[in-house]
């Protein structure tokens, strides 16, 4: 029986694996290159992602490419049970949906097991457990997520960083469009899937104005919510490349949206989203604010912007209403409290991830960078810009994908852009 369900299971994710690989023109060019190069000869790759159809198509790449591939999910929830059987068959899997914490951490103790010399990582869980461990063989490593690259500067600046990693999230392929158009589309395509309620007229309180944050206001805003943004004053010790929190609140303000603080958009909030990267954004003083029925999730990556704990110790009652939904009942109202409190655009089986064409981009860095460390490792260990090629090679790529040709500048506009007098 357990034979048969499998088959069925690895049939679906065939499908799915089928209908993404259709829409990823920048990896099957890779591929192509791949197969002829073989740049990942032998070379064991251990992988730490979301486990759905798009990471397949890039673990399929990897393997193309010569790659012995281990992999595991960076989420207990996030894992697509149907890809992950198709996957089984052509390469080592640890995962599955619906994982405790207990789980989570042996899958990836299994890759670590496998002496990976390069990792995929997304968050640092597998990085951080790379290093409790033995190192030697570790060539480096790429890293998908803000969270993950934020941990990563931190463990650099304590010198506690042993080897090499790409910040694949700070590429421009990467961040320009995965966090803010990928998590925008799927963070309301998840929120609305669940709930099936009108998003127009709604007040949506989107917490964290950055990449992501200005994704999920713009797709809410064109749904006709009406979106309010919470923004913070005070040094995070972030990357301020793109401004800091007070630049992130006064362009929500020039796009239209009201920037207030949260104990005033808690009152009057009919969804909240947080996205921040950072803890105890909703917790029990805004829980108590808000109105009979508020719906609450995450979209940030780990599961500690929300105190769902608060809710469990002190809600007088607690149900699962359906998959993903739990009703809380607080003080007389009810809370609706979305995937637990975890990534809610990933989470299984509500959460699809980013789109396709998305993915294809963030993940055709990714198998550049991976492929860049088994060729030119860098000599320092610490955290490592992508390559400006690679970043720029993806771009490129993905605007011939989509058929769109742009002017070369001419040899006298590259000269005047250059000069400091006026190009005479
Ligand atoms: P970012 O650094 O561009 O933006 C975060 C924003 O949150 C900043 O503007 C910061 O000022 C603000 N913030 C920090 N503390 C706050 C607080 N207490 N209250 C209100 N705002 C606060 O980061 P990005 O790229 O937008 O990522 C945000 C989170 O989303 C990270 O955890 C990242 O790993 C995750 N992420 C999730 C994805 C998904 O698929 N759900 C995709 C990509 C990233």
């Amino acid at each position: 029986m357990g034979k048969i369900k499998d088959a069925v299971l690895a049939k679906e994710g065939e499908g799915e694996l089928y209908w993404a690989r259709s829409h990823m023109p920048i990896l099957a060019q890779i591929r192509k290159e791949f197969e002829a190069d073989m740049p990942l000869n032998g070379i064991v790759v251990g992988v730490a992602l979301h486990l759905e159809k798009k990471t397949g198509v890039l673990l399929e790449t990897l393997a193309a490419g010569g790659a012995k591939v281990y992999a595991a999910s960076c989420n207990p929830l996030s894992t697509d049970d149907r890809v992950a059987a198709a996957l089984s068959s052509k390469m080592e899997i640890f995962a599955w949906a619906g994982q405790s914490n207990e789980e989570y951490y042996w899958c990836l103790q299994q890759v670590m097991q496998a002496k990976p010399q390069i990792l995929i990582d997304d968050g640092c869980d597998l990085t951080l457990l790379a290093h409790k461990g033995k190192m030697e063989g570790i060539r480096g490593a790429c890293e998908e997520t803000t969270t993950g690259v934020s941990r990563l500067r931190s463990m650099e600046g304590a010198g506690k960083l042993k080897f090499p990693v790409f910040a694949v999230n700070d590429a421009y392929s990467k961040h320009l469009f995965d966090n803010r158009y990928g998590t925008g589309q799927s963070t309301l395509d998840a929120v609305m899937n669940m709930l099936n309620l009108i998003i127009a007229g709604k007040v949506v309180v989107v917490a964290g104005y950055g990449w992501c944050g200005k994704g999920i206001a713009k797709r809410a805003s064109a749904m006709g919510g009406r979106v309010v943004v919470v923004e913070v004053d005070g040094d995070l010790g972030e990357d301020k490349s793109s401004g800091s929190g007070v630049h992130k609140a006064l362009e929500a303000h020039y796009d239209g949206f009201s920037v207030m603080r949260m104990e005033e958009a808690a009152k009057i909030g009919d969804i909240f989203v947080t996205v921040t990267g950072n803890r105890d954004i909703i917790g029990e003083k805004e829980f108590l604010l808000m109105k009979n029925g508020a719906i609450v999730c995450n979209a940030g990556h780990f599961d500690n912007e929300i105190d769902v704990g608060y809710l469990n110790r002190n809600a007088q009652e607690r149900k699962e209403v359906k998959p993903n939904i739990e009703e809380y009942l607080l003080g007389g109202r009810k809370i609706y409290l979305l995937s637990q409190g975890r990534l809610v655009n990933l989470a299984r089986p509500t959460g699809q991830g980013h789109p396709v064409e998305i993915m294809d981009g963030s993940f055709g860095v990714q198998a550049l960078c991976v492929a860049e460390l088994a060729k030119n490792t860098p000599k320092k260990q610490g955290v490592h810009p992508v390559p400006k090629g690679i970043d720029e090679e993806v771009a490129r790529m993905a605007l011939k994908a989509n058929g769109i040709a742009l002017s070369k500048p001419t040899k006298e506009q590259m000269e005047y852009a250059k000069s400091y007098d006026g190009g005479t």
